[in-house]
Order: C-alpha cells, then structure tokens, then sequence
C-alpha cells in the first residue's frame, strides 16, 4: 500500500484532533456517537436501577407485573411532565408502583425525579401532540354501557383490578387531562395491547367514556401514604427472628422459591430466618409481612455487612417476585447461600390474613 505523503497525515490528524477537541466543548457529541449529559447518565443509572425490572429495558414494558410501557410513543408524544412527575413521586395507591420520592420514604430526590422525567422524554422520537383539551360534552351513564362493553374486560369493571393499568386510580386520574384520556383511547398505545378506539367507537362515545372516568375520581379515595420519620435508609430491624429457634423446613435456595405457606409456617414454628422486604422503604412503611425489614432490591449494600450468613433470608415483593428476585440475585452474588423468595407475593400473604404490619417498626 502506498504511503501518503508526510504533510498529508499530519493534515489528517489535526482534523481528526479538531473534530475531537469540538466534540469534546459541545458536551454532546463524539467521534462517531452520542455522549450523554452528566444528568443523562444519572436518568439511565436511576432506571436501570430502580424501574427496569418492571418497566423493562428502553421503557418496552411488561417485564414484570404488567407495568406499562413507559417509551411508548403515543405516550410520550402525549403526556405531560407533571403527570410522570406525580407518578414516579407518589406512585399508584393498589399497585405495585411505588412511591419513590424522599417525602414518602423512597430513595429520589426531587432532582434525581426531573431527572427522570428527562430521561423518559428522551425516547420520544416525535414531538408532543396538540391534545384536545376541548370541553368534555359524554354522558357517564352512556360512557358506563361503552365501558362494560369494550373496556373492563382488561381495566376491570371501574378501570381496577383488571389485568391491565389501573385507568380508574385516582391518583392517575386527578393528573390526567381530558385530552391526555382522549388521546389514549382514540390513538391507543401501538405495540400493546391498548387498540386505538376513534375509528370503532368515534369521539362522541369516548367523551361519554372519559365523563364516567371522571365519576371514578370522586368516588375512589386516595389512601395517604404515611411519612417516614426520618429519611431512608431505614435502619435494619433485629435479625435474625428467634435467633435460638430451629433450622427453618422446606426452604428452597434461590433461584426456586417457597410457598408462603411454608414460611408462615416455619415463623410459627419459631424458626431462625430473617425476612426482608426488597420493596422501596415507601411501600414498608405502608404495609410489611410483620417481622420483615426493609432491604430495598436496588441498593442493598447499607445491609449486607450486617445480614446474618448463618440463618435463612426469605426476599419478598408485592410483584411476586421481580424485585425479591433481584434482591436474592444480589445476595448470592454477595455470598450468602440460605437466600430464598417468597412465592407468591405481599398478595397472596394478606389475601391469606397473615400478619402485617405499618410504620418504620418491624
Ligand atoms: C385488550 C386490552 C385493552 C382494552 C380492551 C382496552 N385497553 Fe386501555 N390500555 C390497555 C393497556 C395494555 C394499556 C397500557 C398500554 C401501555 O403500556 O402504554 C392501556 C392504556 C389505557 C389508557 C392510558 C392510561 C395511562 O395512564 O397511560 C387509557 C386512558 C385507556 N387505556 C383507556 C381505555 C378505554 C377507555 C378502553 C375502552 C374503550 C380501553 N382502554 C380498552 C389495554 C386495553
Ligand atoms: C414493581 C414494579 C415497578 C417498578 C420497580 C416501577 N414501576 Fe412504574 N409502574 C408499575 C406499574 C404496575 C404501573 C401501573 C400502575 C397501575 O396500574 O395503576 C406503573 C406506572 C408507572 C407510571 C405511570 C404510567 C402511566 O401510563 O400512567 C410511570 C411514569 C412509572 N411507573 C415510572 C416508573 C419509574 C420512573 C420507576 C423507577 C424509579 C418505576 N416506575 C418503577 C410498576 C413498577
């Protein structure tokens, strides 16, 4: 191969420094790629943390516990920042989402929550739409036929307790505009499982759909979320429970779990085991298996010195077990070999009246 001549190599070397040291000034772009913002890399650490063992990488969803699909365009294209502002920090009551702001026991900042917002906006692709936001003109009794007929057999018969997002939580409800609900209902979310509805059901009927929505934000009461005392980390609680007792039975090490009614069991039985909730501090605080401490999935390592090695730990969630999962990953990766996952879930242990408890005590 021919050699380029000497004055030509240094020219193209001193382009190619050029190109780098402008890059480098603009904060923005690299030789051959994208170079995230200091707050960008923040926003993609936080989710990749704390939201994708639900949310799913790149926002696609449905990882876990049919959470939405947060980088859906027609999403994205509609929603406010408000509107994930509220989400994020207060979660949804009755969900499993939590509320992940330091004001409700959870770990973000009202910085790392923009940050957030940010990082979600960064998937749109298209810019936001104009929405509708004309004045709602449906009749909720016809809105209750359209609903019973199309709707609930994925939101549930009062937009809870389908297997889809809870479209009647009021929390959701007082952030959502008219134009934001329309949207949703006339575009749906291409690539789930939400149709879009303008051609079949036309915008008189979803207006009366969107008015018996608002009925449900009077009548469903937001349950207060309870303030912690000081903010998390949560102290860790005595562990083990009866230290003295007996070699817990029917254990299974993770990755396999154990039925709750085993673990209730061998708690009765005073076995020697710690139980640790994986949830966010904000959801303990709420409502945890009564002995439980809280070792949040996404950050265990405050705990891990003190967690017993001698004495079985059983990881729980509400999801049933995406983010107990994780914690039991983490754990095993951190040495300790009696880590199972509670089976089943938060669910299923108060649907069985088994003890739990509120508040920052175990
Ligand atoms: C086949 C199941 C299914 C049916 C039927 C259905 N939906 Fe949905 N809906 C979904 C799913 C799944 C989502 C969330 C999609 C996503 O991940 O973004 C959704 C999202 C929504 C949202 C947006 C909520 C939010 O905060 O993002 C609204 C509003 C909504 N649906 C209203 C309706 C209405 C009104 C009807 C009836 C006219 C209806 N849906 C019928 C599955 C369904
Ligand atoms: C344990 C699973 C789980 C985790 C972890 C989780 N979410 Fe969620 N999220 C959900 C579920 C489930 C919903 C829908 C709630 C409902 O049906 O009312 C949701 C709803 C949302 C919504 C509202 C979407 C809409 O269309 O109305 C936003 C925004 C959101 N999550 C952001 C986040 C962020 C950001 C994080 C990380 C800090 C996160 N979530 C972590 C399960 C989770």
């Amino acid at each position: 191969m021919a050699r380029q001549p000497l004055r030509m190599r240094f020219r193209s070397l001193l382009q190619c420094v050029l190109v780098v040291v402008a890059c480098i000034a603009s904060g923005t772009l690299e030789c051959g790629g994208i170079v995230p913002t200091v707050a960008e890399r923040r926003g993609a650490q936080l989710y990749t943390r704390m939201c994708v063992v639900c949310h799913a990488a790149d926002g696609r969803g449905y990882a876990a516990d049919q959470a939405p699909a947060l980088g859906n365009q027609n999403f994205l294209a509609s929603v406010s920042d408000e509107f994930l502002r509220n989400a994020i920090a207060n979660g949804r009551t009755g969900s499993t989402m939590s509320a992940w702001s330091r004001g409700h026991g959870g770990p973000l900042s009202n910085e790392d929550i923009e940050t957030l917002v940010g990082s979600l906006h960064a998937w749109r692709e298209r810019p936001r739409v104009v929405l509708d936001e004309g004045p709602l003109i449906g009749d909720a009794g016809r809105g209750a036929g359209v609903f019973a007929r199309e709707c609930a057999r994925c939101h549930g018969p009062e937009g809870t307790g389908g297997p889809f997002i809870h479209i009647g939580n009021v929390d959701l409800l007082s952030t959502a505009s008219n134009g934001f609900l329309r949207y949703a209902t006339r575009e749906g979310r291409t690539g789930t499982a939400m149709a879009g509805f303008a051609s079949s059901l036309g915008n008189g009927a979803i207006d009366d759909v969107v008015a018996l929505m608002r009925t449900w934000q009077t009548h469903l009461a937001s349950v207060p979320r309870p303030v912690p005392p000081k903010p998390p980390p949560i102290p860790l609680g005595p562990v083990p429970l009866n230290p003295r007792g007996p070699e817990p039975m029917g254990f299974h090490a993770t990755p396999a779990t154990t039925p709750a009614d085993v673990i209730k069991a061998q708690l009765d039985r005073r076995a020697k085991m710690a139980v640790l909730d994986a949830r966010a501090p904000s959801d303990y605080l709420n409502e945890h298996i009564a002995g439980a401490v809280s070792v949040p999935f996404y950050d265990p390592d405050p705990y891990v010195a003190q967690l017993p090695r001698d004495a079985w730990l059983v990881c729980y969630c509400a999801c049933p077990h995406a983010e107990s999962g994780t914690l039991a990953q983490k754990l095993a990766a951190n040495g300790f070999t009696k880590v199972t996952v509670l089976d089943e879930g938060l669910g299923v242990w108060k649907s069985r009246k088994y003890a739990t408890h509120t508040g920052v005590d175990p």
